[in-house]
C-alpha cells in the first residue's frame, strides 16, 4: 500500500515538459521543411513514454531537438522545453553541455555501430564519464565504468575488450551504458532494438525496463514497433507528419484509438500473441514537409476523412484521462491547443 503511495507520488512529479515544440529544416533556395509542429507532452518521474508514428514522421528529430543536438539545417522555431526547473531553450551552448548526458541522454538510433573500433569498450566509457564529469582518477573511473557495465549485464572483466569482440547485444548493452555514464535523469532511446535480431531485442527491451525500476529512470522509448510498446510503456504519443496525433495511456491507445492514423496503424501491426498473422500496410506514404496538405496532414490517406480536413487542421482535443487526440471526428467543446 505503502509501495503504492510512493510510486504514484514519484509518478506524478513532471520531469520534463514539452509545450508546443517547433523544428524547421531549412535549405538555402527552398522552403522550410515542417518538420515537427505545436508537439506538447509531459514525461514523468520513472515513466517509460513511447513514441510511434512511420519512419520520416518527425520522431528523431522530436528527440534531437529535445537534447538540442540538431543537424546543422535544425531549427527549433517555437515552443518551450523544461526539464525540472531548467528552462532548456533558454539555456547558452555551454550551460546545455552541462546538462546534456547528466540529466537527459540519448540512445541513438544504430548507434551500437558508432563506437570506435580501435578502442577498448572499457576506455570508451571511462572517456564519457571523463570528458562530461571532468573526473580523472584512473581508480574512480574504473570503478564506475565496471558497475556500469554490471548494470547492463556485461562482465566488468569484459571491459579490456574491444568492440569487434561483442555481440550486436552486447555492443548495445555497452551504448546503453555510456548513455547512463553520468546518472541522467531522462533517457532517450531513439529506436535502440531496430538493428537487432528478436531475441536480442527482447533483452534490451527487458533492460531497458530493469533499468527504468532500479534507477527510477524516465525513458523517452522511439520505436515503429507497436508490439514494444505494449511491452514496456506507461503512455504513448502518436506522430504523423511531425504533429501528434494521438496521446493516451497505453491501454487506452490499444484498446480505444481515436485517431484514425492510430486505427490504422494498430492494424498493420500484427498482434502479438500471432505471430504469423499478416502485416496490413497503411496504402499511401507520409506527406512531404515542403509540400503538405492545406488540412489535416492524415487527411489524403485516411479513410474517413470528409471535408473539413481537407481544408483545415485539426487542433488537439482534450478527451479526459490524459486522452489527447487531433481529428475532427473527436470534437468536443474544449480543444486544449489550437494548431497553426
Ligand atoms: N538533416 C536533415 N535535413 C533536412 N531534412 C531532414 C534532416 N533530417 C531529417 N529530415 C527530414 O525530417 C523529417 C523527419 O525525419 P525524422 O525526424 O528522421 O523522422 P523519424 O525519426 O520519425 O523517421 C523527414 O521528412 C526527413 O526527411
Ligand atoms: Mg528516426
Amino acid at each position: 500500500m505503502s509501495d503504492t503511495f510512493t510510486e504514484n507520488r514519484i509518478q506524478n512529479e513532471a520531469l520534463l515538459t514539452v509545450n508546443r515544440l517547433s523544428v524547421d529544416y531549412v535549405a538555402s533556395g527552398q522552403k522550410p521543411a515542417a518538420a515537427v509542429r505545436n508537439v506538447t507532452f509531459t514525461l514523468r518521474r520513472g515513466e517509460v513514454l513511447g513514441v510511434v508514428g512511420e519512419s520520416g514522421c518527425g520522431k528523431s528529430t522530436l528527440m534531437l531537438a529535445l537534447m538540442r543536438l540538431l543537424p546543422a539545417a535544425g531549427r527549433i522555431v517555437g515552443g518551450q522545453v523544461r526539464l525540472g526547473d531548467v528552462d532548456v531553450l533558454a539555456l547558452s551552448e555551454r550551460e546545455m553541455a552541462d546538462l546534456r548526458w547528466k540529466r537527459i541522454a540519448m540512445i541513438f538510433q544504430g548507434a551500437m555501430n558508432a563506437l570506435n573500433p580501435v578502442r577498448t569498450i572499457g576506455d570508451q566509457i571511462a572517456e564519457a564519464i571523463r570528458l562530461h564529469e571532468g573526473i580523472q582518477d584512473t581508480a574512480v573511473l574504473n570503478r564506475r565504468v565496471g558497475d556500469l557495465l554490471e548494470l547492463v549485464g556485461i562482465a566488468s572483466g569484459r571491459r579490456n575488450q574491444y568492440p569487434f569482440q561483442y555481440s550486436g547485444g552486447m555492443r548495445q548493452r555497452a551504448m546503453i551504458a555510456m548513455a547512463l555514464a553520468c546518472s541522467p535523469d531522462v533517457v532517450i532511446a531513439d529506436e535502440p532494438t531496430t538493428a537487432l535480431d528478436v531475441m536480442i531485442q527482447a533483452q534490451i527491451l527487458q533492460l531497458l525496463s530493469d533499468l527504468r525500476r532500479q534507477l527510477n529512470l524516465s525513458i523517452l522509448l522511439v520505436t515503429h514497433d507497436l508490439g514494444i510498446v505494449a511491452e514496456l510503456c506507461d503512455n504513448v504519443m502518436v506522430m504523423y507528419g511531425g504533429v501528434l496525433a494521438e496521446y493516451a495511456p497505453v491501454d487506452v491507445i490499444y484498446n480505444e484509438p481515436r485517431h484514425p492514423y492510430t486505427q490504422e496503424l494498430l492494424k498493420a501491426f500484427p498482434d502479438p500473441t500471432k505471430p504469423t498473422q499478416r502485416l496490413a500496410s497503411i496504402p499511401g506514404a507520409p506527406p512531404r514537409l515542403n509540400a503538405l496538405p492545406p488540412g489535416c496532414r492524415f487527411a489524403p490517406r485516411c479513410p474517413l476523412a470528409f471535408e473539413r480536413c481537407q481544408t483545415e487542421q485539426p487542433p488537439v482535443y482534450d478527451l479526459g484521462n490524459s486522452h489527447r487526440a487531433s481529428c475532427f471526428l473527436v470534437e468536443t467543446p474544449v480543444a486544449a491547443e489550437r494548431s497553426s
